[in-house]
């Protein structure tokens, strides 16, 4: 019987091209992840980068999951011991602020997209070695914006960014427009006040805002 192989890298350019904004979510208490989700959803997103800056992130992954229709992966993932976590926990895809071969080692093994932070050519190419092409850029406007992005893209016409850092509703047309940006993230729309006071009437008209936004940009 033909080995049955998963390609990580298609899955990867797949979830983006299915969701244009991947929001970078900080959840502190588990019993918000499902409301959360639902918030986001409720506003178009069916996508959240749920990430490793509290104690409860693979708890908050393990609750959110649940969501139907929302697909759910882990954000600053800075080492194998949190993949394996997220992993655990029901995250389908891995996402880091740095490339980390380890991880990147792991997530080939696991067979679970990665898109791990690559800012310049070096880690653009270590990316590469690995195979992922569909990779993380950020800090985006802090590391230069879009015209780091054109430069990058002439040695990696390959490669699709993710810009996270720096997002928000006045450049999102601009980021989202230009051809080597797969999707855009960021925390504005899920801010963690928002979500530890529950305020998701609020998540959802800023998660409706930016997909209108997205959806204009592109007409
Ligand atoms: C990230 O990890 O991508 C950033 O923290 C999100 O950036 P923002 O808070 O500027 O949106």
């Amino acid at each position: 019987m033909a080995e049955v192989t998963t390609d990580i890298h298609a899955e990867a350019r797949n979830l983006c091209a299915a969701n244009p904004i991947i929001p970078v979510v900080v959840i502190d208490d588990p019993a918000h992840a499902v409301e959360a989700g639902k918030a986001l959803l409720a506003g178009g997103i069916a996508c959240a980068e749920l990430t490793f800056r509290t104690a409860a992130a693979a708890e908050v992954i393990k609750e959110m999951v649940a969501v139907e229709g929302l697909t759910v992966g882990a954000g600053t993932v800075v080492n194998v011991e949190q993949a394996r976590r997220a992993l655990d926990a029901g995250a389908t895809f891995l996402v880091s602020p740095g490339f980390s071969a380890a991880v990147a080692q792991f997530a080939s093994d696991e067979s679970i997209p990665y898109m791990p932070g690559t800012v310049t050519a070096s880690e653009i190419t270590a990316a590469l070695d690995y195979g992922f092409e569909t990779l993380k850029f950020f800090p985006a406007v802090a590391s230069g914006g879009l015209p780091v992005v054109k430069a990058l893209s002439a040695p990696f016409p390959q490669v699709k960014f993710v810009a996270t850092g720096g997002i928000g509703t006045k450049n999102i047309a601009e980021w989202i427009t230009n051809p080597a940006i797969a999707s855009v993230g960021g925390s504005w729309m899920i801010s963690r006040d928002d979500v530890a006071n529950q305020r998701w009437d609020q998540i959802t008209k800023l998660s409706t805002e930016a997909v209108a936004l997205v959806e204009k940009a592109r007409k």
